[in-house]
């Protein structure tokens, strides 16, 4: 039986996914991601990558093998303690920042707490302390339609971080931006992971991998062909 060491935050054993009767998209994965890590995720299209990220988020189960975050055996939990899991453990970041446009940037940030059933006024200080820290407090009451790309990457930054989860995901964060706003992100996450946030990252960008990441794997045919972890601590 495989034990789960603590000092990591995730804990991948023996990890496989097949989807209906084709390849596996992944298998035999084996990864252990220590807490405060920062891990780019690269590899070519159809590796495994989004894949990996969904097993992680608890929005798919694996086909074999154990997945523990936190401690938690994130594969064996039952729908209402994974979505739970979801609310408290796991924020995301999309390439397409995947924000409610009827509501406002401040209720995009809030709607994680309000989910998870934090009081209003605590739930309140943290949007506001997180809209000031992320620069874009000044558009709390607009919807985020009008707003740049990279500061809709910011607003989903900021209801991905509401609720203080120990693990930020993010796939393809700059994907979608213009070269500058992507700098901004990519800037950002970097200042995240070194006040000790950990971050697994998908990402073709090899200037945000760089940028952020404290440890590249790269995926190819859903194995791990490549783990290095960055030499010059930053
Ligand atoms: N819901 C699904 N049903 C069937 N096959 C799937 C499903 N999701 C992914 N796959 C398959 O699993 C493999 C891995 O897909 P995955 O989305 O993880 O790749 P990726 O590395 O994220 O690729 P990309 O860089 O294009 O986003 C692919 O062969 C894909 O077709
Ligand atoms: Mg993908």
């Amino acid at each position: 039986m495989h034990e789960p060491d603590p000092a990591h935050l995730i804990d991948l054993s023996d990890v496989g996914r097949t989807y209906d009767d084709g390849p596996a998209a992944l298998s035999g994965l084996n990864l252990r991601v220590r807490r405060g890590e920062a891990l780019a995720v690269l590899g070519p299209s159809g590796s495994g990558k989004s894949t990996l990220l969904n097993l992680l988020a608890g929005l798919d189960r694996p086909s074999t093998g154990q997945v523990t975050v936190d401690g938690l055996r994130v594969d064996l939990l039952s729908e209402a303690a994974c979505a739970k899991y979801r609310r408290s453990h796991v924020g995301m970041v999309f390439q397409f920042f995947n924000l409610l446009d009827d509501l406002t940037v401040l209720d995009n940030v809030l709607l994680p707490a309000q989910l998870a059933g934090t009081d209003r006024a605590g739930a309140a200080a943290r949007a506001g302390e997180l809209l000031d820290r992320l620069g874009i407090a000044r558009h709390a009451r607009a919807r985020p339609g009008r707003l740049s790309g990279g500061e809709r990457q910011r607003v989903a930054v900021a209801r991905a971080l509401m609720n203080r989860p120990p693990l930020l995901l993010a796939d393809e964060p700059t994907g979608a931006l213009d070269s500058a706003s992507g700098a901004d992100v990519r800037e950002l996450l970097r200042e995240l992971n070194a006040e000790g946030q950990t971050i697994v990252l998908v990402t073709h960008d090899l200037a945000l991998a760089e940028a952020c990441a404290t440890r590249t794997i790269e995926l190819v045919d859903g194995r791990i062909a490549r783990d290095v972890t960055a030499a010059v601590t930053r």
